[in-house]
């Protein structure tokens, strides 16, 4: 299907998304938001994907925030339905089936950063800056980021990074464990492409468990984690790929995975 704001092409089982609106630094829209939601669900029901990638069309920017424009007239009501638009968009993103890594290749701020929060892994370029200035738009961040990164990094950073809403350079990103590494940024989707091909060479059905079985553990008691593990992963033992990767190491080749 073809989007307005947004880019897609798969090959070879990665997924690659942009987001189009390179003028006003591929700030979130509701248009794009929903056309996000489609592309999700496309991409989701293709047997075809094993990893996926979001970045931001243009050199300048991932993603420069929600559209201050549109919002900028809201009311409580307005602003409560796209905060919500937002939430089931990145929730969306982080319930994908595959692992998502946020290529970020500018500025991802605000509506950006949250977005690539809610990614698996996020790769940056060198020189790309990171924040949730909110704040300094009279609001604090409403697509999640003051649950997700306070999850990620600790409350007292999250905090620093929220209450200051200033921006934080890649390295120093990556040293408070926002972001997965920095490349440099002719380097960038490479790399993502590098290590999606080496996570799409795995059984699809072990990496969709594993990442759900991370994201529900994380929010719940240890002892209900662990039980979320030993179901999904004894359910595994069902499987072709279970059988097929572990007849395959003990006959010294290469797996050969179904994805069932
Ligand atoms: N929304 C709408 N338009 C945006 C935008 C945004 N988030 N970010 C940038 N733009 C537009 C600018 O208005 C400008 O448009 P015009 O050419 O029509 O003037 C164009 O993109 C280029 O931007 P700048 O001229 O500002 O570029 P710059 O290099 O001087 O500055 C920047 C870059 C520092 C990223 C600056 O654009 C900026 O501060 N952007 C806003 C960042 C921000 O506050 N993001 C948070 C939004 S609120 C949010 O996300 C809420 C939430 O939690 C969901």
């Amino acid at each position: 299907m073809a989007y307005k704001n947004l880019l897609l092409e798969v090959e070879e089982g990665i997924a690659l998304l942009k987001i189009n609106r390179p003028k006003v630094l591929n700030a979130l829209d509701r248009e794009t938001l929903m056309e996000l939601q489609g592309a999700l669900k496309e991409l989701a029901q293709r047997g075809d994907v094993r990893v996926l990638i979001i970045t931001g069309e243009g050199q300048k920017a991932f993603v420069a925030g929600a559209d201050v424009a549109e919002m900028s007239e809201m009311g409580p009501q307005e602003a409560y339905e796209f905060s919500r638009l937002g939430h089931e968009t990145l929730k969306m993103v982080e319930e994908f089936p595959c692992p998502v890594i946020a290529a970020v290749n500018g500025y991802a701020l605000g509506g950006g950063l949250e977005l690539a929060l809610a990614c698996d892994l996020i790769f940056a370029s060198e020189g790309a800056r990171l924040g949730l200035p909110e704040v300094t738009l009279g609001i604090f961040p409403g697509f999640g980021g003051t649950q997700r990164l306070p999850r990620l990094i600790g409350k007292a950073r999250a905090k620093e990074v929220i209450f200051t809403g200033e921006m934080i350079e890649a390295r120093r990103a990556y040293e408070m464990g926002i972001v997965n590494r920095v490349c440099p940024p002719e380097r960038l989707l490479e790399e993502a492409k590098e290590v999606a091909r080496r996570m799409a060479k795995n059984g699809p059905v072990a990496l969709k468990m594993a990442k759900k079985v991370v994201e529900r553990g994380y929010d719940v008691p240890l002892q209900e984690g662990e039980e979320l593990e030993i179901s999904a992963w004894a359910n595994l033992f069902s499987t072709h790929d279970q059988k097929e990767g572990m007849r395959a190491f003990l006959e010294k080749r290469k797996a050969t995975f179904k994805g069932e």
